[in-house]
């Protein structure tokens, strides 16, 4: 995951009509009215799901330069330039799992899966910024992601377990915030 490509992030040297989207140059949509979501599929990005395409449920969560938004409603020219983390992006290597990944696979924080993007998503961005937040902390970062499956207690569950683990030895840092706000 970690390729010469990730350099680019780190160095700000992605070009005009670039993304970098897990540590790999993307180009931006020629469509300007294009969602960063459907981008990120076409990219192969399809851990990132598309639910009500409405910016209600979460689905579709990403990290832009270290903010989670919600890519169904963000045009991904706003992510030029940017770095994009994606929920395939967060794992160190290929094969493996971060801190909140692995917390959700242990106490079983899903079950079909479709929403789980975004509460770890939202998790990630919230532990990058304070690695022990409050259980406040965690409900509020949590609270704008639907699950049509867990009745919510198993995401609770493994948002505290990730908290209460701490990093991974091996987790990557995370990615500097900017000012990106949905177009
Ligand atoms: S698909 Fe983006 S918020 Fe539902
Ligand atoms: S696990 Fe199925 S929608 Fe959340």
């Amino acid at each position: 995951m970690n390729d010469s490509l990730n350099d680019s992030v780190n160095g700000g040297a992605t070009r005009a009509g670039e993304m970098d989207v897990d540590g790999r140059t993307v180009p931006v949509p020629a469509d300007p009215t294009e969602s960063l979501a459907r981008a990120l599929r076409r990219a192969g990005r399809t851990g990132t799901h598309i639910g009500c395409a409405n910016g209600d449920c979460g689905a579709c969560t990403v990290l832009i330069d270290g903010e989670a938004f919600k890519s169904c409603i963000v045009p991904a020219w706003r992510a030029e330039q940017r770095s994009v983390r994606t929920i395939q992006g967060l794992a160190p290597v290929d094969g493996d799992l971060n801190r909140v990944q692995q917390a959700f696979r242990s106490e079983d924080g899903f079950q079909c899966g479709f929403c789980l993007a975004g509460p770890v998503m939202c998790l990630q961005e919230l532990v990058d910024g304070d690695p022990e937040p409050s259980d406040d902390a965690v409900r509020s970062a949590l609270a704008g992601n639907l699950c049509r499956c867990t009745g919510y207690q198993q995401i609770l569950r493994a948002a505290r377990a990730a908290v209460s683990t701490g990093p991974r030895p091996t987790d990557r840092a995370p990615a500097g915030r900017a000012d990106v706000a949905p177009g």
